[in-house]
């Protein structure tokens, strides 16, 4: 039996299901968080026939109630929660730019990449808590950076998702200010950028693969002691904010 365990929401394809065949693969007990569990079961069959320790998780981010029923049910059956990826995540903007945007999909990006990493870490945290070394690892973009977004020489800033950028922007600050009151509680928190990986999510026009992308996502959830928390990374090293 596994000796850690591991929470991916947002893992019945794409980049979660990824990670959570690279962490399984390390010998992590891996939760694959669906929101069809169906789905989710499917992905987990894939991973257990390569040997990986695999469980699916019914979870919905954008709901209190499954994020609350999930985090209970790891807690049954665990004494602890040593990684949380916050993976799911929506990308709703049919247009570039203010003028073009729609509220009403700027809200659900909102929903689904902020609220939910934040619902989720919130009920996490106790479980979190337990472990000895307890990593969380939020899967953002280089399209949240303020930096890149504002430098007119940046092949990001043409890039203008209204809903998409400010969700990971924001999910940013909450990396910042979650790995400052969580750091006494020795759990590290993360912010990682995967690149432009060929999923759903882009209708598969990224040049990079899900093996590629997910390689940051693991690197910072199996981290030692001394590796970085509060920290904006990529495979080629820190994004600036
Ligand atoms: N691909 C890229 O180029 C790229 C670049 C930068 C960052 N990212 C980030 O990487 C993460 C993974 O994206 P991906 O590329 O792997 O896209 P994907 O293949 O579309 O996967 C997204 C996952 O999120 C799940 N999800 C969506 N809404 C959810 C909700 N309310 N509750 C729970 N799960 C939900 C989806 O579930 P369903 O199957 O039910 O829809 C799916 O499992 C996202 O946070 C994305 O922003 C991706």
């Amino acid at each position: 039996m596994a000796s850690k365990v591991a929470l991916i929401s947002g893992a019945n394809k794409g980049i979660g299901k990824e990670a959570a065949r690279q962490l399984g693969k390390q010998g992590f007990k891996v939760y694959l968080g669906s929101r069809d569990l169906t789905r989710g079961e499917a992905a987990a069959k894939e991973l257990q026939a390569e040997g990986v320790e695999a469980e699916a998780i019914q979870l919905d981010v954008t709901k209190q109630s499954s994020v609350d029923k999930a985090i209970a049910e790891i807690a049954a059956k665990h004494a602890a929660l040593d990684v949380l990826v916050n993976n799911a995540g929506i990308l709703k903007d049919r247009a570039i730019g203010i003028e073009e945007s729609d509220i009403a999909d700027v809200e659900a990006t909102m929903q689904t990449n902020f609220y939910g990493p934040l619902r989720l870490l919130k009920a996490a945290t106790p479980l979190l808590e337990k472990s000895k070394s307890a990593k969380v690892v939020n899967v953002s973009s280089t399209l949240g950076s303020l930096a890149k977004a504002s430098d007119p020489a940046s092949p990001f800033a043409e890039f203008r998702y209204v809903g998409y950028n400010c969700s990971k922007a924001a999910l940013n600050m909450l990396t910042i200010l979650s790995a400052g009151s969580l750091a006494a509680k020795g759990i590290k928190v993360n912010s990682v950028c995967p690149g432009y990986v060929a999923t759903d999510i882009n209708q598969n026009q990224g040049y990079r693969t899900v093996e590629q992308g997910a390689q940051i996502i693991v690197k910072m959830a199996t981290s030692g002691d001394d590796g970085p928390s509060g920290g904006y990374h990529d495979d080629a090293g820190s994004i600036p904010w």
